[in-house]
């Protein structure tokens, strides 16, 4: 079957159908599974948008994914962050494969543009402020170039709804893009999702998601910057650049739950606030959410980014039995009785098969585009966050067909100004 004849709920059933197929067979080098170059692709060269410590990371993920892979140019709203990605990225042993020239180095507010326009470039690494994913996706699709894009890919219905055109575009385009919910190929998930959609725990009734990892980076602002390279220096703490944590971090446990349940929840109810955050940070450091779905299972969602217990894990219960999901560690699935009915380690590094999978796809001529996916994941989590910044239940229909939410400032200049960071209050923060 061709990837790109799944349909979104064969996608939901079985995660990533290359990825479950690759990691169901024993650990190989990536090099080795992405198979031998074929003519149109022997050598693939990719652009990097957002240098930051993830941007970097994907870049030489993405280097070390399969033979013939080059970094041809890369771009930063800040110039410093471009060359210190080279720097970095040349000092990790792998200056053979960077091949940017002083041309293409680019900064600015419109670096992604030159990025995805660069002759030479044939997949686009994403890993700017999620705030920006829209914008700079919808270039991609437009410029015809396939892409890795890191979760998540919105912070806003309006986003949301442009990321879905993109989707479109990309399909009838033949492009493939690869996002980077590295669950969906993160073995230990993959085993224990496909057993539970098989029946494993029989009849699913509730599920619990967290996703408590402590604190988080703050940028203080340096002298003479202006509000918005301010802002997208130490983006994670506006809302229009970073969605929330709930949005930019805990995605990934959002994902594997609608991973689950099949699909999207119906909607969200909870609430939220913050008592750590530095003082201009408009974003929450805690968020409780239950999602209810539509086969009448509900999640009891929390995270939070406070000193204490971290913890990071998903449980789903059934009428059989239960499982326990950790992130590069164990799943679990039991019986009620304490009998063990599946376990599984995480091995291999998800982080490379996703750049792994691409590649192979773009070698074999065929499709894969998981956008769709990530995009109702991120609107999920957006509801969540919509749902404690107002006190509202909040339905995803109406998020994903009527909400008219755009947090993107209208005008912008890098040297220009922005309205002043505000914390939402639930009964003055409206939903719109
Ligand atoms: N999959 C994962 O496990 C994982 C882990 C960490 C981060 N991420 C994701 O990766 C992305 C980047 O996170 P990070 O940790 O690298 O942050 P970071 O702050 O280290 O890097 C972000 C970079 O984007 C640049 N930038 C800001 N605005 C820009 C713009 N308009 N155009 C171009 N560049 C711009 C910044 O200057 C910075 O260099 C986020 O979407 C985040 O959610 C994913």
């Amino acid at each position: 079957m061709n990837d790109s004849s799944l349909s979104r709920r064969d996608f939901a059933r079985t995660g990533l159908a290359t990825a479950a197929g690759a990691l169901a067979a024993s650990w190989v080098p990536a090099a080795a599974r992405a198979g031998a170059p074929s003519s149109r692709y022997a050598e693939i060269r990719v652009g990097l948008i957002g240098c930051g410590g993830r941007g970097t990371g994907a870049a030489a993920n993405a280097l070390r994914a399969a033979e013939g892979i080059k970094l041809v140019a890369i771009g930063d709203v800040f110039r410093k962050k471009a060359m210190s990605s080279l720097e970095a990225l040349r000092a990790d042993g792998l200056a053979e494969l960077v091949d940017c020239p002083e041309d293409s180095i680019y900064d600015g507010l419109d670096a992604y543009k030159k990025v995805i326009e660069h002759p030479q470039v044939d997949v686009v690494l994403h890993a700017a402020p999620p705030g920006m994913r829209p914008l700079h996706l919808a270039a991609n699709v437009a410029a015809g170039k396939h892409a890795f894009i890191e979760k998540p890919c919105c912070v806003d219905p309006v986003g949301y709804r442009s990321v879905q055109e993109s989707a479109k575009l990309a399909r009838e385009k033949g492009l493939s893009i690869v996002t980077g919910t590295i669950f969906r190929r993160s073995n230990n998930y993959v085993d224990g999702i496909r057993a539970i959609h098989e029946g494993a725990l029989g009849d699913l009734l509730f599920a619990q998601a967290r996703y408590c990892s402590g604190g988080i980076w703050y940028r203080d602002r340096e002298a003479g910057q202006s509000d918005v390279e301010y802002q997208m220096n130490n983006w994670y703490h506006f809302t229009w650049l970073s969605g929330d944590q709930i949005v930019e971090q805990a995605v990934h446990n959002i994902d594997c739950i609608n991973w689950v349940m099949g699909g999207a929840p119906k909607r969200a109810y909870g609430s939220g606030g913050q008592r750590v955050r530095p003082a201009d940070s408009e974003i929450y450091d805690h968020t409780a959410i239950d999602y209810e779905y539509p086969n009448g299972a509900t999640c009891s969602f929390f995270c939070n980014q406070q000193p204490g217990k971290g913890m990071v894990w998903n449980r789903i219960v059934g009428t059989k039995g239960e499982a326990w999901i950790h992130p590069f560690g164990k799943t679990t699935l039991t019986t009620h009785g304490g009998e063990t009915i599946l376990q599984s380690k995480y091995k291999g590094d998800a982080y490379v098969q996703e750049h792994t999978d691409l590649f192979a796809a773009l070698r074999a001529g065929k499709q894969l585009l998981e956008l769709d996916e990530l995009n109702d994941s991120t609107l999920t989590a957006v509801i969540g966050r919509l749902a404690a910044y107002t006190g509202e239940e909040v339905s995803f229909e109406w998020a994903a067909k009527e909400s008219k939410l755009d947090t993107y400032p209208q005008q912008m200049e890098l040297k220009g100004a922005l309205p002043a960071p505000t914390v939402a209050v639930p009964g003055r923060t409206k939903l719109v």
